[in-house]
């Protein structure tokens, strides 16, 4: 007789599953992003991401104390300036919006980790995430002393975490020159190494309002058919000193979030970007999925690929659920 294994063993009961459990979501792995607007007066839920908000300073308070009550230990911020220019001078600006922003948190409640998204496209009146020549043409070398000059400003007011999502090549080893000439030894970069230029993004484009006013960003944002060229990507931010490396988006590139666990024992972060976010959310108005159950067996999966942490717009209700 040939023999087989009886795998339904260690499925007999809700107990034994758990304690053959492997990967579980803990409220230690989630940044929550925070989109914090210079022109809202009270909180504008976005209508592509529902149940998020842009916030005004004003609203602020009431936001990180609830974030703090849930057990949230992180947050992600992102800024919507009244002014933009073609350098997105607000974005290093010591009065700018997320300036403010960090500051605030961080009287409210010190022990909260501000984590501060490092870019220009918010802040530009073109909406690219560096400077633009005469054709267009995103400026490389010539926008990262930008990119040093918010993360700069960010540090100032007191962010705990660098996080340059620009995807200007170099942009890593600039920002960490510039933080430890400054004083700033002690703060990390995260770098947003794998970065594909994404449909996934659209919604975040509403919410930030930064999407770009003429072509796309596929000159600096990776080609989502490639998988060799994200280990070179991830490879130049680890020899230019980022403290945690990213996947992003998420669902789409667990593949590559299994191959970047493979090469470094850096911290991983899996960010699930706004459009996963938004096809959540729109299956679950139908209610043609279970969305609790949904969100965990999707966030799980981020886990079990080997992502550390996972930035998601699902944090304040998942830490009801795991309430
Ligand atoms: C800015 C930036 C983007 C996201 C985070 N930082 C969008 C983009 O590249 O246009 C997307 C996040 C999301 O979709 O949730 N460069």
């Amino acid at each position: 007789m040939t023999t087989f294994q009886r795998h339904r063993r260690m499925r007999s009961s809700e107990t034994m599953r758990q304690l053959v459990q492997e990967h579980s979501l803990q409220m230690n792995d989630l940044i929550y992003p925070l989109f914090i607007s210079e022109l809202a007066e009270i909180p504008q839920e976005v209508p592509s991401m529902p149940g998020i908000f842009q916030l005004p300073l004003a609203a602020l308070e009431a936001e990180i104390l609830e974030i703090q009550n849930l057990g949230i230990k992180a947050v992600l911020l992102f800024g919507i300036p009244k002014v933009k220019d073609s350098s997105g001078s607000q974005a290093y600006a010591s009065d700018g919006i997320v300036q403010e922003a960090i500051q605030m948190i961080k009287s409210l409640a010190p022990q909260m980790l501000v984590i501060a998204d490092t870019c220009l496209c918010e802040y530009t009146n073109h909406g690219h995430c560096g400077l633009l020549n005469h054709a267009g043409y995103v400026l490389n070398d010539e926008s990262l002393p930008l990119h040093c000059q918010v993360a700069l400003a960010q540090a100032k007011a007191g962010a705990d975490i660098i996080a340059p999502s620009n995807c200007m090549d170099g942009c890593v080893a600039a920002i960490r020159q510039a933080l430890d000439r400054n004083g700033f030894e002690l703060i990390p970069v995260m770098g947003y190494s794998n970065k594909f230029a994404s449909s996934f993004y659209g919604p975040f484009r509403d919410a930030a309002d930064s999407a770009p006013k003429s072509g796309d960003r596929k000159s600096y944002q990776m080609n989502y058919a490639n998988n060799r060229e994200a280990i070179r990507e991830l490879m130049s931010d680890i020899e230019e000193g980022a403290d945690f490396v990213m996947v992003k988006p998420a669902m789409a590139f667990l593949d590559i979030v299994k191959q970047t666990r493979q090469l470094t024992h850096l911290p991983i972060v899996a960010y699930n970007v706004s459009g996963e976010y938004a096809m959540v959310k729109a299956a679950a108005a139908q209610k043609w999925i279970d969305e609790p159950q949904l969100v965990c067996e999707i966030l799980t999966s981020m886990k079990r690929a080997g992502a550390d942490l996972i930035i998601t717009y699902h944090a304040k209700e998942l830490a009801q659920w795991l309430k």
